[in-house]
């Protein structure tokens, strides 16, 4: 099999509606393959690098399982234990990782950066969360959503919360995808519809009450108030966004059978009550665990385009 042209995925909007449609249907067959014991191991001897220059559970448990699984290795690198925090260019970086390894995961800060690693990278560079976007957990939140739900051309989904890279994230998706976004933030944190770069308003609404946002929702999501890299806005934060806790008053006003998402890791009582959270709505621990299982299919159309076997 010969290799598909280089391809990388720093944002949502790389991939087009049907490349989502043959990523989600492999991610289901991954999934049914891991749950059954059977081996699936088309990288065998595939190398994935991730740099994380912030912290992280999930994603770094979901590469490197994922990558073990599909036959391959994993290297692991911090800004604390490798050249990348004694400021070698990030450009010379790409190069050397890129020629020594098959995929690279790349966990930062500013989306210029890792743009500027993919520029000069010889392999596939996949965004595992930038100040701007976060488009591995979206792909995997939309595949919980296809498996409880059915797809989600159509439905709407509320994000109640800071318009962060979660939110710019489901902006693009739901451009892509077909679906509404009803987004609700504190004044001065709103979403950017420029950063998203999505060419039109028509898929999202914004209303200034989160109740508004959630009535008649299919799903409702969000995140912490405060976002790796804001830390010292944390007091400013708490204040402001003390009413965009999601509550079972607000799931009320949902579609009865919605679901609640949130990337984690939460903070219940603040942007989360733990009744919802925990509550027969939430389906979080499905949502963490499908990270594995979208990001394995990720990265064999990365590698592999659609001869994954
Ligand atoms: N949701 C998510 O990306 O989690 P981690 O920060 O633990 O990787
Ligand atoms: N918006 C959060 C997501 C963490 C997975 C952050 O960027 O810290």
């Amino acid at each position: 099999t010969t290799a598909p042209a280089l391809r990388h995925y720093l944002q949502f909007s790389d991939f087009t509606a049907d490349e989502y449609a043959y990523v989600f249907e492999r991610a289901a067959l991954i999934k049914k393959k891991f749950k059954a014991y059977e081996k699936h191991q088309p990288l065998t001897d595939r190398t994935l690098a991730m740099i994380f220059e912030k912290a992280s559970t999930r994603t770094r448990v979901s590469f490197e399982a994922g990558m073990y699984q599909l036959g391959g290795s994993v290297v692991h690198l911090t800004t604390g234990d490798s050249q990348l925090g004694r400021a070698e260019p990030i450009e010379d970086s790409a190069k050397v990782i890129s020629r020594m390894v098959d995929l690279v995961m790349i966990r930062t800060f500013e989306q210029t950066k890792i743009e500027a690693f993919a520029a000069h990278s010889r392999v596939p560079v996949i965004n595992g969360l930038t100040n701007e976007f976060h488009p591995c957990q979206i792909l995997a939140d939309i595949f919980t959503f296809i498996e409880h739900r059915g797809s989600i051309k159509g439905k709407t989904v509320a994000w109640v919360g800071d318009g962060n890279n979660m939110a710019n994230t489901w902006l693009q998706a739901s451009e892509i995808l077909g679906f509404k976004v009803h987004v609700s933030t504190p004044s001065g944190y709103e979403v950017d519809q420029s950063i998203a770069g999505i060419r039109s308003a028509d898929s999202y609404q914004v209303f200034k009450d989160p109740m508004e946002a959630c009535r008649g929702a299919d799903l409702v999501t969000t995140d912490v108030w405060t976002s790796m890299g804001y830390e010292a806005e944390n007091e400013a934060r708490r204040a402001a966004f003390a009413e965009w806790c999601v509550d079972e008053e607000l799931m009320r006003a949902a579609q009865p059978d919605a679901l609640f998402m949130h990337c984690l890791p939460a903070h219940r009582g603040e942007e989360v009550q733990a009744e919802v959270i925990d509550g027969p709505q939430s389906v979080v621990w499905d949502e963490a665990e499908n990270r594995m299982h979208a990001q394995k299919a990720l990265m064999e159309f990365l590698l592999l385009g659609r001869q994954g076997g």
